[in-house]
């Protein structure tokens, strides 16, 4: 095994993986309520100051793009659609050279309206969370009543372009896992790729419970008994989502089998928090300051060599079947999934 990290080049780890997705969470802040990712009353928001600027944003992923080979960009949040600035960073980060595929995950909401403009700024797709499509049981879930706005949401990106349009669903016991083949119709009748992901331990609550959750084998049981479902073909890479065609194909539907089934060994990712810390894995109990050396007055240079730095004592992976298992301090809603 190697001793130190690279001096120059991409963001390598011990393990030999290489980092080239970046996940940049825009807001902790978000406008439902889901109740497996935060309280009723929300959580203790980052203050204002403690925010990177859109600016410092860009100047970041500029870093990343151009000097430590990152060649896709995910804007996260909480909610990335209620940062103001979204549409401008987007813009600025298309601009940059090389470019970056562009993506988002969102909750939907106001995507009808943005996605226009977003679509001419340089996004290239979205990632759209729908749990259920029962009207009632959506905002018992959110706390929020919604549902309407995310389904126009989706409806939007698609009319934009913004394709594929996946969606991302996380069934619950007793809550919404009788709906996996409603939501897979849904999602063939309207052209959408549709994800289900198995819950983590990343709830502010910490209310993860592992015989609670809801797991790739149940999720395809359930969906087998309506449709045929077979291996896809295709090349799964260091994707999160491992995939199968439905009747035959080309659709597709994924599973992110995180907990049961996990992936780390391929894993590609690097992120950045909205208050400019670098976590080298969703569940890193460690992260490293950015933002402060950019506001020192670091150079690129500087930046790119603390970013490797972190990235490189990632660990092998998320541990969380260890006894030893530290659920992270920060709650998924400000890591960005
Ligand atoms: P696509 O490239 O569009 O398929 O994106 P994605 O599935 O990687 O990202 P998305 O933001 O839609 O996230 C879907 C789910 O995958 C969320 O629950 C994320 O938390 C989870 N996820 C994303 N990256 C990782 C990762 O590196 N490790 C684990 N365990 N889960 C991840
Ligand atoms: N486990 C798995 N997925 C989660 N998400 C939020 N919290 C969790 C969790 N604890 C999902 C959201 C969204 C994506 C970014 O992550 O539903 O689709
Ligand atoms: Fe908001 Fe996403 Fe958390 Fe739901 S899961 S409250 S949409 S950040």
């Amino acid at each position: 095994m190697k001793a130190a990290h690279p001096r120059d080049g991409v963001l390598v780890d011990r393990y030999d993986r290489v980092a080239r997705d970046l996940r940049v969470s825009l807001t902790d802040k978000c406008n439902l309520r889901c109740t497996y990712c935060m309280p009723a009353e929300g959580l203790p928001w980052l203050a204002g100051p403690e925010l990177l600027t859109d600016d410092e944003i860009v100047r970041l992923v500029g870093v990343a793009v151009r000097r430590l080979g990152v060649t896709e960009v995910r804007f996260t949040g909480g909610e990335p659609l209620i940062r103001p600035g979204l549409v401008g960073i987007v813009a600025a980060v298309a601009a940059l050279d090389p470019r970056p595929r562009i993506s988002l995950t969102t909750n939907g909401i106001g995507l009808d309206r943005l996605a226009p403009a977003l679509r001419a700024a340089g996004l290239d797709r979205v990632n759209v969370s729908l749990d259920t499509l029962d009207p009632d049981r959506f905002t018992e879930l959110t706390r929020r009543p919604r549902l309407d706005a995310v389904l126009a949401g989706m409806a939007g990106a698609a009319a934009a372009g913004l394709t594929p349009v996946k969606i991302n669903s996380v069934l619950m016991r007793g809550v919404n896992d009788d709906e996996a083949p409603a939501l897979l119709r849904f999602a063939l009748a309207h052209g959408y790729e549709l994800r289900f992901i198995e819950q983590m331990p990343l709830d502010a609550q910490h209310g993860w419970d592992r015989a609670a959750m809801v797991t790739a084998d149940e999720i395809l049981a359930s969906l087998r008994r309506e449709f045929d479902l077979r291996t896809d073909p295709a090349e799964r890479g260091s994707a999160p989502a491992e995939t199968w065609l439905v009747d035959g194909g080309p659709a597709r539907v994924g599973v992110i089998a995180s907990v049961t089934r996990p992936f780390c060994g391929d894993c590609d990712r690097t992120r950045l928090t909205a208050d400019g810390q670098v976590r080298a894995c969703l569940f890193a109990t460690e992260e490293s300051d950015l933002r402060g050396a950019l506001r020192a007055g670091a150079d690129d240079e500087d930046l790119a060599d603390r970013w490797r730095r972190a990235m490189w004592g990632k660990r092998a992976g998320h541990g969380i079947d260890d006894p030893t298992f530290l659920q992270p301090a920060r709650p998924m809603s400000a890591i960005g999934g």
